[in-house]
């Protein structure tokens, strides 16, 4: 028998959210009363969501979800679009890209939604795209960076920049400004992210003169490190780059402490997410991770968001967060411009999103339907992060 699917149902609408688990025979069936209330009806615009609100990543959807809710509150005081409130629903797919695939069926059959916003990680971004793009419902992904999620298709877009640009980010940082000469990689053979940022990387950093000594894998779900941190540990790489997520960082970077190792390590978003400090510990100190948007960062839009975001959720938002918020925001601004919200008419005026200000940049959609903002350099500094470099594209 199939596993209990939890579907977290929210309304944005009013401000409520539902947990509903719903088994094979009503798999993903909203929650009627609420769903004809807040967004079955013809007077509220439903968007859908797909996010890891539990599983490996559930920090990258519980984040994103919250800064989308943002967006959607906000828009709605504002009197929302086209005379109609705004709605969103939200499935979990567990960090899975299976669920993520049937979530955004569900959203495409079941919820007739307008708009898809998700997912983070690449993969579930990869399982989903191609439903959105044969359904012709336009997809933004705030944070999916792998290039291969655009191609899939126009109807596929996303506010964040893509990871050739990141990779050779992390790699001029490593070059100029810590003067490495040799790296290591460690990669998740199962990310389509994470093999996307190794070839990256050791292409950059090889062009610029270093060495990348050797790269090691893992797969997802792994917990034990140690056999590839020993054969790299031999080698004695001045940096270790880990293009991952968060939780597996935090076990790496812990084993590889225990095993004595003297590197640097270094990394790229996936890292961002607040169970890193606990996970880490002292071993992630003195890291380096490539980002899109850091906190310290003073311009008012930025800090406007902070305060908003904090009096809400009592965090400080992460990059994810400030993804979250600028992919929802996209989708609405294009919806008020749109002649129509028919998937053709939006995708059109999603694509023409230009000098968009964002809060993880200033968005303008290029032909491949991705966005080219400067990344950020961060170090980890007693367990936060802390702002080191803007690099731009
Ligand atoms: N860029 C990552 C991916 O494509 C997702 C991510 C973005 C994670 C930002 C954390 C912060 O898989």
């Amino acid at each position: 028998m199939r596993k209990t699917a939890l579907a977290v149902l929210c309304f944005a609408l009013f401000g409520c959210e539902k947990k509903t688990t719903t088994t094979d025979g009503s798999k993903g069936a909203p929650d009627a009363s609420s769903a004809q209330a807040a967004g079955g009806g013809d007077d509220v615009i439903l968007i859908g969501e797909v996010g890891s609100l539990t599983g490996a990543e559930a920090a990258f959807g519980i984040s994103t979800k919250n800064g989308i809710e943002l967006a959607i509150e906000e828009a709605n005081e504002a009197g929302g679009v086209k005379g109609k409130k705004l709605a969103v629903r939200v499935y979990d797919d567990q960090s899975k890209p299976e669920e993520a695939a049937s979530a955004v069926t569900r959203l495409l059959t079941q919820d007739k939604v307008k708009l898809i916003l998700g997912e983070v990680a690449s993969s579930n971004s990869l399982a989903m795209a191609p439903k959105a793009q044969e359904a012709k419902v336009p997809m933004i992904s705030p944070s999916s960076t792998n290039p291969s999620v655009t191609a899939v298709g126009d109807y596929i877009f996303r506010v964040c920049f893509i990871d050739p640009f990141q990779g050779y980010v992390m790699a001029k940082y490593a070059r100029e400004k810590l003067e490495f000469n040799t790296a290591a990689i460690l990669k998740d053979v199962k990310s389509a992210y994470s093999v996307g940022l190794t070839e990256v990387f050791e292409q950059k950093f090889s062009e610029m003169g270093g060495k990348v000594v050797a790269i090691e894998s893992y797969s997802k779900g792994d917990t034990d490190f140690r056999a590839q941190l020993t054969a790299l540990k031999k080698l004695k790489p001045q940096g270790l780059y880990i293009p991952g997520y968060y939780n597996d960082v935090g076990a790496i970077a812990q084993q590889a402490e225990e095993l004595g190792m003297k590197v640097v390590l270094m990394g790229s978003d996936g890292w961002d997410g607040p169970p890193l400090f606990e996970l880490g510990g002292k071993a992630i100190e003195g890291s380096y991770i490539s980002n899109h948007y850091s906190a310290e960062d003073p311009s008012p839009n930025v800090q406007n968001f902070i305060k908003k975001y904090q009096a809400k959720y009592k965090v400080v938002p992460d990059s994810l967060a400030a993804l979250g918020y600028d992919s929802a925001r996209v989708g609405i601004e294009a919806m008020k411009r749109a002649g129509s919200l028919d998937g053709p008419a939006l995708r059109d005026a999603i694509a023409s999103t230009k000098e968009f200000p964002g809060v993880a940049g200033t968005i303008t959609l290029n032909s491949k339907r991705d966005a080219e903002k400067p990344a950020v350099v961060l170090q980890v500094k007693d367990g936060k992060f802390k702002y080191v470099a803007t690099v731009n594209p």
